[in-house]
C-alpha cells in the first residue's frame, strides 16, 4: 500500500515538473526540472559547472562570490544550488556564532572534539597520522553541514615569537608539505573543502594586515611556498586563503602575482581563493587579481544605506554595478562562479557526501593517537621516564623511597589544570570534553602514586575567550614566592616531581593576532623550574606550548617532554607517555634556539619590520634569505638547545648502514637502511634524510631534509627503511631562469634520527 502510494506521489511530481525521470534513474534531485539544472551528479565536473553557469543571472553569479554572513555565502535557490557554509578550522569545528556577529550563537549542539594542534601533527613525522586527522575532522565537519574547513595552515615557523605557529606545521617546507597532504586528502575524502592557509608569507601576527614582505625569489619558492604546493597539486586542495600581509606592496587578498601568476598559472590551481576575513580592500583588484571569495569585510550597513551588509563588499553591489558598467569583465567573474560550483559540486553536491558524526569514539582515540604520538622527548637522562612505581631511578634523590610506603608523585603548574582547546584565535574551540593534564594522569597513575598537587605560578586566569567560557575558576590571589614556597617544600618530600607549564593560548603568548613578547617563559616559571629542580632531581618538566622557548635550566631537569596543545585528549595522550603506554617517538618540527640571536630572521633578518614613515605599512626584509631554521643554525654552526629532527624514546634503535640503489642520479635513486631496536620495549624511530650540494654555484643550506621514514620495530626486530629521492630533491630554484635546476655534480646523502644526528655521507653523482 505504501509502495503504491509512493509511485503516484512521485508521478505526480513527475507530471507537475518537480523530478525528472533523469533524477529516477542515477542521481539525485537537484532543484525542480523546469529550471533545467544539470541534473547527473555523474557527469563530467566541468559539463556540470557549464550547465550550472549558463543557467544563472549576472546577479546570482555576483552573489556567490561574497559573504551573507560571518561564515556562509549564498547559493543558487532557484537551481538548487545549495549555500556554502564555511567554519574554522584547524584543529575542530568552531561553535557557531552569530548570523552577523562574532557573538557566541549559544547552541548546545556544537560542541565539538578538538584534536591536537598541527605542530604536533608535523612532530609525529606520520602521514598516516594525517589522514586520520584530516578523516575524522571532516566526519565531524560534515555532521555539521560545513562545506568548507578553514585550514589546515602551512606557514613556515620563521621567527619563535609568531603567535600563531601552533597552527602551522614547523619550519621545513619539506616536513610540511609531507604532513599537510595527507591531512587535506583525508578531509576532503569526507566530502568537504579544505582551505589551505594564508597564502603566503603570513610568518608573524604582529601587524600582520600591514606587513609588506621583501624575500628573494629563491627564498619564497623554496621555503616558503612549496607546502602551498603540495597542497594544490598533490592533495587537490579545493580552496587556498589569502593572507591578509602584503608582498610586493599589494595587499595578499588580491596580489596578482601570487593568485594568477604564481597559483592559478604556474601550479594551475582551480579551486577557490577565499579571502581571510577582512583582507579585501579593493573592488578592482579583487575582481582582476584572481580572489574568487570574499568573507569578513567590515561593513556597516547603516552608513552605506543599503539594507544588508554584505551588500556593500567589494565583491558585492560594488562589483556588479561595475560589471554592469563594463568596467570588470563578466568573463572574469564567470571564472570566479565555475570555481566556486567546482567547489560545491565536489563537495555538498558530489553525492559522495556522507552524513558524518560527532563527537564519536572514533575521534576521541584518533585525538589521543595522534597526541601521544607527537609528543616528543626532548631529554631523558638516567632514563627518569617512563614513570614507574616499583623502579627507584636515582638513589642520591633527595627522597629515598620507603618500601612500605606508596611513591608519591607531585604535579607542579598552571598547564596541568588549565583548559587549552579555549583561546588563541580563529581556532578557538568549545569542546565537548577535555581531559587535562592533571586529570590524565590522575587517572592512569592513582593506583600507584599519592599524587598531590601544587599551582606553582599563575598565568592566565580569564577562563573565557570570544564568548567560550571554560567555566574553570582559576583565581589565586597568592605571591609568587608563596607559590613557589608551597611548591618546593612539596617537591622535598615527593618521590618524583612533574612541572606541567610553557605557553598557553593568550593574548601575546601562542595566540592569534599577536605575537610573543619574549622568547623566555612567562609568568616567573624558570625561578619556579630552577627552585623545583634544586628540591628534587626526579623532576620532569612536561613543556606544553606551540613554539620554542629560552630553558636556561635545562642542564638541570633529567627529562623534558614537548607536548603541544594536545586538545581534548590531552591529559590521556600526556599520561601514555609518560607511563610508556605509548613510546614517545616524536621529533621536532622546528629548531628549539637556545637563544633568539640563533634564529636567522633575528639575527640577520628583519623582525618585526619597519614603519614607513609616511604610512601604516611595516616593510620587512627576510634577510636571512634561505637560511631559515636548522638551515640557518647549521650555516653558522651554532649549538641550539635542541636541534630541527630531535627526538628520543624509551627504547634504542641502531641505524645501520645505508646503501643506495645506484650512485648516479638519474630519475631517481633508493636510500636503504637497516635500523635494529636495541632496546627492551617496542618503539618507532624517524630515519630522516638529509641532502647536501657538495658545489654549487648559488649558497646552499648546509643539508636539507628531503625524506624521511617511521619504522615501528619489537625490541630486537631490524626492518629496513627506504627512502626514494628523486632528482627534483636535487634542485635549487633558480632566480635569473625562474625554474629549478639541477646542476650536475657530486652529492652527499646523510642518514640518521635528527638534522645533527647522522652519520658519514653516501655520495652520489648527477651527470
Ligand atoms: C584568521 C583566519 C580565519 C578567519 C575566520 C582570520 O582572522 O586569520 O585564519 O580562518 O579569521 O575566522
Amino acid at each position: 500500500m505504501i509502495l503504491i502510494m509512493k509511485r503516484i506521489y512521485i508521478s505526480i511530481l513527475l507530471t507537475l515538473g518537480f523530478l525528472t525521470s533523469q533524477s529516477q534513474t542515477n542521481s539525485l534531485p537537484i532543484g525542480r526540472a523546469g529550471e533545467g539544472l544539470y541534473l547527473d551528479i555523474n557527469a563530467p565536473l566541468e559539463e556540470r559547472v557549464e550547465d550550472a553557469l549558463s543557467r544563472m543571472t549576472l546577479e546570482e553569479k555576483v552573489k556567490m562570490t561574497h559573504a551573507q554572513s560571518k561564515f556562509s555565502s549564498a547559493g543558487v535557490p532557484r537551481l538548487g544550488i545549495p549555500d556554502v557554509w564555511m567554519s574554522d578550522g584547524p584543529h575542530g569545528v568552531r561553535p557557531e556564532v552569530l548570523w552577523d556577529e562574532w557573538k557566541q550563537a549559544g547552541w548546545t549542539n556544537d560542541s565539538c572534539v578538538c584534536f591536537p594542534a598541527l605542530t604536533c601533527l608535523a612532530a609525529s613525522w606520520d602521514p598516516q597520522l594525517g589522514i586520520l586527522y584530516g578523516g575524522s575532522l571532516g566526519e565531524e565537519a560534515v555532521y555539521r553541514g560545513k562545506t568548507m574547513m578553514l585550514g589546515p595552515g602551512v606557514n613556515i615557523n620563521r621567527t619563535p615569537l609568531n603567535g600563531r605557529n601552533f597552527e602551522y606545521m614547523g619550519e621545513d617546507p619539506y616536513l610540511a608539505s609531507r604532513i599537510v597532504v595527507p591531512y587535506i586528502e583525508g578531509l576532503q575524502s569526507k566530502g568537504v573543502a579544505a582551505c589551505v592557509k594564508h597564502f603566503a608569507l603570513n610568518n608573524q601576527e604582529h601587524e600582520r594586515y600591514s606587513t609588506n614582505v621583501i624575500l628573494s625569489d629563491r627564498a619564497l619558492y623554496e621555503i616558503y611556498l612549496p607546502a602551498f604546493k603540495a597542497a594544490v597539486q598533490e592533495a587537490k586542495t579545493i580552496g587556498i586563503m589569502p593572507s591578509y600581509n602584503l608582498f610586493e606592496n599589494q595587499q595578499c587578498g588580491h596580489n596578482k602575482r601570487l593568485l594568477l601568476d604564481i597559483l592559478k598559472g604556474e601550479w594551475k590551481f582551480d579551486g577557490v581563493a577565499v579571502s581571510d576575513w577582512g583582507a579585501v580592500h579593493s573592488t578592482e583588484e579583487a575582481a582582476n587579481n584572481g580572489l574568487d571569495m570574499e568573507f569578513g569585510t567590515g561593513t556597516d550597513g547603516l552608513s552605506t544605506g543599503t539594507k544588508n551588509a554584505y551588500d556593500s563588499y567589494y565583491l558585492a553591489l560594488p562589483y556588479l554595478k561595475g560589471l554592469k558598467e563594463g568596467k570588470y569583465s563578466v568573463e572574469g567573474l564567470n571564472d570566479k562562479v565555475r570555481r566556486i560550483l567546482r567547489f560545491v559540486f565536489r563537495t555538498s553536491m558530489s553525492g559522495k557526501r556522507g552524513y558524518g558524526s560527532f563527537c564519536s569514539d572514533e575521534h576521541y582515540a584518533a585525538a589521543r593517537k595522534i597526541g601521544a604520538e607527537g609528543i616528543v622527548l626532548l631529554k631523558n637522562d638516567r632514563g627518569l621516564l617512563p614513570l614507574s612505581a616499583t623502579v627507584h631511578r636515582d638513589l642520591s634523590a633527595p627522597v629515598r623511597r620507603d618500601s612500605s610506603r606508596r611513591p608519591s608523585l607531585l604535579i607542579v603548574g598552571e598547564n596541568a589544570i588549565k583548559m587549552l582547546t579555549v583561546g588563541g584565535g580563529s581556532s578557538n574551540l568549545k569542546v565537548q570534553h577535555e581531559t587535562t593534564p592533571l586529570d590524565g594522569i590522575r587517572e592512569r597513575f592513582s593506583k600507584d602514586f599519592d599524587i598531590t598537587f601544587c599551582r606553582g605560578y599563575v598565568g592566565d586566569t580569564t577562563g573565557e575567550y570570544d564568548g567560550v567560557i571554560t567555566g574553570q575558576n582559576l583565581e589565586d590571589n597568592r605571591t609568587p614566592s608563596e607559590l613557589i614556597n608551597e611548591a618546593v617544600a612539596a617537591a622535598r618530600k615527593a618521590d618524583y616531581v612533574i612541572f606541567i607549564g610553557g605557553l598557553n593560548k593568550k593574548w601575546n603568548q601562542d595566540c592569534e593576532g599577536a605575537d610573543r613578547l619574549s622568547y623566555s617563559l612567562p609568568y616567573g616559571q624558570d625561578a619556579l623550574i630552577e627552585a623545583l629542580a634544586s628540591a628534587n632531581k626526579n623532576l620532569v618538566v612536561v613543556s606544553i606550548s606551540g613554539n620554542a622557548y629560552q630553558m636556561p635550566w635545562v642542564s638541570r631537569v633529567p627529562s623534558v617532554l614537548q607536548c603541544w596543545f594536545l586538545g581534548s585528549e590531552a591529559g590521556h595522550s600526556i599520561a601514555d607517555v609518560l607511563s610508556g603506554d605509548v613510546n614517545p617517538s616524536g621529533h621536532l618540527p622546528y629548531t628549539w634556539y637556545s637563544t633568539l640571536e640563533q634564529c636567522g630572521a633575528h639575527a640577520e633578518g628583519e623582525y618585526p619590520g619597519t614603519k614607513r614613515a609616511d604610512s601604516n605599512i611595516w616593510d620587512e626584509n627576510y634577510n636571512e634569505d634561505i637560511f631559515v631554521g636548522y638551515r640557518y643554525v647549521d650555516k653558522k654552526k651554532l649549538t641550539p638547545t635542541f636541534p630541527f629532527g630531535h627526538g628520543l624514546s624509551y627504547t634504542q634503535f641502531k641505524i645501520g648502514k645505508a646503501s643506495v640503489s645506484s650512485s648516479v642520479m638519474n630519475e631517481s635513486v633508493t636510500v636503504s637502511v637497516p635500523v635494529t631496536n636495541i632496546g627492551k620495549v617496542e618503539g618507532s624511530e624517524v630515519v630522516q634524510l638529509y641532502v647536501s650540494d657538495v658545489k654549487s654555484t648559488l649558497p646552499r643550506p648546509v643539508r636539507e631534509l628531503k625524506g624521511f621514514a617511521k619504522v615501528k620495530l619489537q625490541p630486537g626486530e631490524t626492518k629496513t627503511a627506504t627512502i626514494t629521492l628523486t632528482r627534483d630533491a636535487l634542485a635549487f630554484f633558480n632566480p635569473q631562469r625562474h625554474e629549478w635546476q639541477v646542476e650536475p655534480g657530486k652529492f652527499q646523502l646523510y642518514i640518521g634520527n635528527s638534522s645533527r644526528n647522522l652519520a658519514s655521507p653516501i655520495k652520489i653523482t648527477v651527470e
